[in-house]
């Protein structure tokens, strides 16, 4: 993506760096000027909304969203929320000592609250919400005395509030709501008189504001009542931290990465074309194709837009059809960096030799200079979650059944029976995909590990599968079998009741699906989940069904089943009450 925003910013930045020569050499912008040319420039997509921030003007005061002192042209005000903004924040926003207002709330800032904020004095109000900035609060902003709004709510941060914050005299409004803060919250100073609004929505927080008292030792959670209650409320707890928390921001980014990838699409046919012309190698998995490197070159410089099928966190997919009839699905990664090559090639031979019927064959792949190609088999279903949600037409019960059963016995086979055994860690359902027949094949196994390291597809992937996060591994960031297995009761859950896990519905009341799921289960309504316009559905599968569900959604790893189990429980309580012809038991 990176690579693709560069190709637009050189003849731009050229065109500047050009006007700004003619126009007598720069008087020299302003030191704010300067800084918040700095501001920008760690923005990945400034161009759109920050574009007309002229270097060689003198000052910034004339800027989009910059507002100045009319006497000293010091720069006073900095707001640019609500413009979907990607990017850290630059540390120079402390070079603008002078500023009362810093306004970036509902973007895509990530990364820290630079602690050079602690140097803007004046600053009255600080509006961050709804970003997704994580680590720390710097305990730097109890240095803003002016300070009367700080609402830092619905981010990542996490940590505890620090202390100095309470010296902050004139705070009038204060959110920290829907982040992953834990530990007391002081209790020196202004922070007493805010009330459970301002803090909701943290994992571990504790404080006579929130109803929750602190243990002496290590301010853990210690929450009132019986055992029983316990255990409860600590469920109920995470899946509200799980949900409460970043769940606007979900919203946000999902609809961020839409803007973006639309955006991309257009940009990336030509890259394509670039990428194989420049020596390509070809590999090819399994010796079962009848092409020749030069075949599928000759065919992928025909790709053009109109062959587009999809675009997802890891980059464009495209279709390809060979002259013989058979047709692909490429997927084309642009490289964001180098030296990682041979770790990939490695990676992909494994994945490769990965052949099962309920997982979408990788055929091969291409290693240009400047992106990766992976070529998979062509599923003419689509997604899961076109069919559940986009296509008119619904699944009929057994459909979804059948569905659930094959990607709960494609991910067994990754977890279980493939050597290296392989973690998913991207399950949800524009993963599963669909055969001519409805029949579920679990793609894109491995690729989430194999571009972890790239920074920028970090954010997206969780972009994408925010609600199928296991709650640890929010915490942790470390997948594990288990994590797999919570997405898949997820997924479960979201066949069955064809609402997305982040579903406007359940965020409204502060939910994901699995804190609705949780919540109808202590009333006993849990029956409610199914999908009312759903045709077909038997009374006897949903019981069954529906515990293997709440067991793979448990809070507590330990908890849930293994694939292995699921498939057997599956097999034995669902599929034969009640077997059908649609089932093929002789599969694998
Ligand atoms: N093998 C395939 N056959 C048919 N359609 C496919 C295939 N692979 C992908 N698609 C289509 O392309 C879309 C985008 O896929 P892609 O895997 O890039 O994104 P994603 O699944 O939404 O997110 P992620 O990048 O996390 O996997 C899918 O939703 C699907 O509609
Ligand atoms: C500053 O600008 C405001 C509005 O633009 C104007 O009303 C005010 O008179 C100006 N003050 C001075 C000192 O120029
Ligand atoms: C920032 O701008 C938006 C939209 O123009 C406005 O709604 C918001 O109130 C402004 N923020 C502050 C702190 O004035
Ligand atoms: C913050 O202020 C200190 C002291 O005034 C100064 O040395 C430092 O450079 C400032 N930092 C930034 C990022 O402006
Ligand atoms: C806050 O201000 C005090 C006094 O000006 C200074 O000593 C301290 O370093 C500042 N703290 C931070 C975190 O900037
Ligand atoms: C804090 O922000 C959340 C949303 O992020 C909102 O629901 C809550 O009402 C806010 N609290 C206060 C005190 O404004
Ligand atoms: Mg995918």
């Amino acid at each position: 993506m990176s690579i693709l925003l560069k190709d637009l910013q050189e003849p731009l930045f050229s065109c500047i760096l050009l006007l700004c020569c003619l126009t007598s050499i720069c008087h020299g912008l302003t030191p704010d000027g300067e800084a918040l040319v700095n501001f920008r420039t760690s923005i990945i997509n400034s161009i759109d909304v920050l574009g007309q921030w002229r270097p060689e003007d003198p000052d910034p005061c004339g800027w989009k969203g910059v507002t100045c002192d009319n006497k000293t042209m010091r720069v006073i005000s900095l707001n640019v929320s609500h413009h979907k903004l990607k990017g850290p924040l630059s540390p120079d926003i402390g070079k603008l000592d002078q500023l009362k207002i810093l306004d970036l709330h509902y973007n895509n800032f990530f990364g820290a609250i630079p602690p050079e904020l602690g140097n803007c004095t004046e600053l009255q109000g600080l509006f961050l919400q709804n970003n997704f900035l994580s680590g720390f609060v710097p305990s730097g902003l109890g240095n803003l005395s002016q300070l009367q709004t700080l609402d830092i709510s619905s981010n990542s941060l996490d940590g505890r509030i620090p202390t100095s914050i309470g010296n902050l005299k004139n705070l009038v409004n204060f959110n920290v709501s829907s982040n992953f803060l834990s530990g007391p919250i002081p209790t020196d100073g202004v922070l007493g008189q805010f009330g459970r609004d301002s803090f909701v929505g943290n994992s571990d927080m504790c404080g006579k504001q929130i109803d929750k008292l602190c243990k002496n030792d290590a301010g853990n959670l210690q929450p009132a009542g019986s055992q029983n209650e316990k255990k409860n409320s600590g469920r109920l707890l995470i899946s509200a931290s799980a949900t409460v928390g970043a769940l606007l921001l979900v919203a946000l980014m999902c609809f961020w990465g839409c803007f973006l990838y639309k955006k991309l699409g257009k940009n990336d046919v030509k890259g394509l074309a670039k990428d194989v012309s420049g020596g390509a190698s070809i590999v090819m998995f399994h010796g079962d194709l009848p092409y020749s490197s030069k075949d599928i070159i000759k065919k992928l410089e025909t790709l053009n837009e109109e062959h587009i099928i999809g675009a997802g966190g890891f980059g464009t997919v495209y279709k390809l059809s060979m002259d013989d009839g058979n047709v692909f699905a490429l997927k084309r990664i642009v490289k964001l960096n180098e030296g990682f090559d041979r770790f990939f090639e490695r990676e992909l031979g494994i994945l490769g030799s990965i052949k099962h019927k309920y997982l979408v064959n990788l055929r091969g792949y291409c290693n240009s200079p400047t992106s990766k190609l992976l070529l998979y088999d062509y599923l003419p279903g689509g997604s899961l979650d076109e069919a559940l949600h986009e296509n008119g037409e619904q699944l009929h019960w057994d459909t979804r059944l059948k569905i659930i059963m094959g990607a709960a016995k494609g991910l067994a086979y990754l977890h279980h029976d493939c050597s290296p055994r392989i973690i998913h860690r991207d399950i949800k359902a524009s993963n599963i995909l669909l055969d001519g027949n409805l029949d579920a094949r679990v793609s894109d196994f491995g690729l989430a590990k194999l571009l972890e390291d790239e920074e920028s597809h970090i954010t997206t992937i969780v972009a994408g599968t925010f609600g199928y996060l296991a709650p640890e591994y929010m915490q942790s960031g470390r997948a594990t079998e288990k994590t797999d297995v919570y997405s898949f009761g997820v997924l479960m859950l979201e066949v069955i009741s064809r609402k997305r896990p982040t579903d406007a519905s359940f965020i409204e009341k502060g939910l994901n699906i699995v804190g609705w799921l949780n919540c109808l289960v202590t009333e006993d309504r849990q029956h409610e989940i199914i999908d009312g316009n759903c045709e077909g559905v038997e009374a006897e599968t949903v019981d069954p069904l529906l515990s293997v569900a709440i067991l793979c959604v448990s809070t507590s790893p330990e908890d849930r089943p293994t694939m292995h189990m699921v498939v057997k429980t599956l097999e034995s309580d669902v599929m034969t009450p009640c077997p059908s012809d649609f089932y093929d038991s002789s599969s694998d």
